[in-house]
């Protein structure tokens, strides 16, 4: 019998191959017991591939020992539950100003698939942490290298809580799983295949116009700020106002308490609901 070119105990392997249904992105994947994070894994594949062989490879850990959140924070991220892996464009051809614009086109992704996956409708609370019930189930963490003024790689990394029983009192208000949405477990397989497949289609639809143009309708459905009163958390500080959608290249319009409109920018602030996260 043919070797499988598989790890014994990598759960995703060939099935995930069956799985899929895009023609390139997550077509090459690879699996690890535990790394520190998948992020740093990509990258470090990512330097030494001088062949340009890895563009659309994704990477999957089981757990991760130093994952990585947002603004310097830590991704807990025990072994047999969720998801953590990182999708490696390779040359991606956009300008880097552009590539915050990828997380917003993940999130999304996750949105959908798990929407799919559930049969329960999930939301996005802008620019990208995907929401079920008011609580977060996916954290999204893009990074990019950049060589003569283009980004030569970028990583997208992806957490999804899928089938995590209980999560620590500090975060059981704001995190939850899709096991504890809808009481069962969900095979994670089926989550990584479909936000694949998502993305896939997504992407290239970022790519026509390297903008949110021809997703923004899509993802507005989903954007559970939307028509509705959200503080705005700045370094300078908090002030009021309706979210209205989001412009192409992904910032959130914001009409303020006056009439007036003004864009606000992920990097720059963060947004929450007037009583509670969203
Ligand atoms: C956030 O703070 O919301 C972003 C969390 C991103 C976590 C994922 S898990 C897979 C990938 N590897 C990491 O170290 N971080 C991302």
């Amino acid at each position: 019998m043919a070797e499988s070119k598989y790890q014994e105990a990598d759960i995703y392997g060939k099935v995930l191959d069956e799985m899929l249904g895009t023609k390139w992105v997550a077509r090459k994947h690879f699996w690890k017991a535990r790394t520190d994070s998948s992020n740093t894994w990509a990258k470090e594949e990512a330097k030494k591939d001088a062949e340009n062989v890895l563009n659309g490879a994704l990477f999957i850990a089981e757990e991760q020992t130093a994952g990585k959140g947002r603004r310097g924070r830590v991704w807990t991220s025990p072994a047999g539950e969720n998801v953590y892996m990182t999708l490696l464009l390779y040359g991606p051809g956009i300008q880097p100003d552009k590539a915050s614009q990828l997380t917003l086109v993940m999130g999304l992704s996750v949105a959908q698939a798990a929407a799919e996956v559930t049969g329960k409708s999930a939301g996005i609370k802008w620019p990208n942490d995907v929401v079920f019930s008011g609580k977060k189930i996916c954290g999204i963490l893009t990074e990019m290298q950049i060589k003569e003024g283009k980004p030569e790689y970028i990583v997208i990394g992806v957490g999804i809580n899928v089938n995590q029983k209980a999560f620590p009192e500090e975060l059981s208000d704001k995190a939850t799983s899709l096991l504890l949405e809808t009481g069962r477990e969900a095979d994670r397989r089926i989550v990584v295949a479909r936000t694949m497949d998502c993305f896939e289609r997504n992407y290239e639809l970022f790519l026509e116009n390297q903008d949110l143009s021809l997703l923004k309708k899509e993802y507005e459905k989903l954007l559970l700020n939307m028509d509705r009163e959200v503080r705005i958390l700045e370094k300078q500080g908090e002030s009021r106002g309706i979210a209205r959608g989001i412009t192409g290249q992904g910032e959130l319009l914001i009409e303020n308490p006056d009439g007036s409109m003004r864009k606000v920018f992920s990097g720059e602030v963060s947004v929450r609901g007037l009583y509670s996260y969203v």
